[in-house]
């Protein structure tokens, strides 16, 4: 149990580190940063059937992580702002807070099983992508973090901290949604920046 308390302590500290560094977004942005952090209990869901977006080998939610229990994006998208490609964490990754946590209701321990059964048997999981361009199109993640701020995620991939399954909010794999955006923001529109 003690045990416990400090991983959930390191992640509430986590939680608070992302509200200090967005303290430069003036008080207001604070204040709803809060006010969302609060809110936000996430479901019992007993009957995932019905969920937007693909089915994952685990049933992993978005909403109970990075909603309930604030855990940053960029803890296990962990390129998302050095690198084009974002980063999916490892199995390892899960496991630092997974070793421990087994979960509170017997949904959440039978996924949970699923997750340490591949820890022990070395797999990797394959989780199904859901967001993805074709080969001849390439998206530099790092340069629109860097451009359009570390919490610009929802402005392409829509409100993900609310998923319990991720879904496809945007079409963000259309040239025209790329397009209509560098047009607002004056960036380049040549066939070559996106283009190989
Ligand atoms: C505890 C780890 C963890 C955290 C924290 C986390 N994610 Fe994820 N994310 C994953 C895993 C694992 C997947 C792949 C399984 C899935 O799609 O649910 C994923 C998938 C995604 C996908 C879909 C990728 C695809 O296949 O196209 C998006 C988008 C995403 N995450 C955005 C976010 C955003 C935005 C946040 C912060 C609000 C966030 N994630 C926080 C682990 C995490
Ligand atoms: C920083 C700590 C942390 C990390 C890293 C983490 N989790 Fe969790 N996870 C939690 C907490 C806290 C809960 C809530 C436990 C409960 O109340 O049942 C949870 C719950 C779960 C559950 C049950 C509820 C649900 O989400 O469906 C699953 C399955 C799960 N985690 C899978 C994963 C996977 C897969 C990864 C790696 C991609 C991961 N977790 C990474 C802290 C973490
Ligand atoms: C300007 C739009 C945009 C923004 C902002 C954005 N993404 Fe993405 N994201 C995309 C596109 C487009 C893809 C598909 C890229 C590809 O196939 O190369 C993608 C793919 C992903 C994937 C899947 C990667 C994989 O290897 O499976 C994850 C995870 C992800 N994004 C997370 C994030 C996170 C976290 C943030 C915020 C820190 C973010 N994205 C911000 C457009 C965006
Ligand atoms: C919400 C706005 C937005 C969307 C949507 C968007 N971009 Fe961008 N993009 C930007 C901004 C702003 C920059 C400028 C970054 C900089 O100056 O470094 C940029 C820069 C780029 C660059 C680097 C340009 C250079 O000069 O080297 C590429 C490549 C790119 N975007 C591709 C894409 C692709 C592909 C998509 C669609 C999958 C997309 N973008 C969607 C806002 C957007
Ligand atoms: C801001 C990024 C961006 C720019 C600039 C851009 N494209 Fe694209 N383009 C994409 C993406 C992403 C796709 C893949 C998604 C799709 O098919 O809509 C794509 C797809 C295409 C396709 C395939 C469409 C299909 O139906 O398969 C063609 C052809 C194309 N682009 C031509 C061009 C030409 C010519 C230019 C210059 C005038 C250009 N693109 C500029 C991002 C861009």
């Amino acid at each position: 149990m003690r045990k416990l308390a400090f991983v959930l302590g390191g992640v509430a500290a986590g939680g608070m580190a992302a509200l200090l560094a967005s303290s430069e977004a003036g008080p207001q942005a604070q204040q709803q940063a809060v006010a969302v952090a609060d809110s936000v209990r996430a479901p019992v869901i007993a009957d995932s059937g019905s969920l937007r977006g693909p089915r994952q080998p685990i049933f992993f939610r978005h909403d109970i992580h990075s909603g309930q229990y604030k855990i940053q994006c960029q803890y296990c998208h962990y390129s998302v702002a050095v690198s084009p490609e974002p980063g999916i964490p490892s199995v390892q990754t899960c496991m630092g807070c997974h070793l421990v946590i087994g979960g509170t209701d017997s949904t959440h321990q039978a996924e949970i099983r699923k997750l340490r059964q591949a820890w022990n048997e070395k797999q990797p999981i394959e989780w199904v992508r859901i967001h993805y361009l074709p080969r001849h199109a390439h998206f530099p993640h790092q340069r629109h973090i860097k451009a359009l701020g570390p919490n610009a995620c929802a402005t392409c991939h829509g409100e993900v901290q609310r998923m319990p399954q991720v879904f496809k909010v945007n079409e963000v794999d259309r040239m025209g949604f790329c397009v209509t955006c560098h047009m607002e923001r004056k960036v380049s529109r040549d066939c070559s920046v996106c283009h190989y």
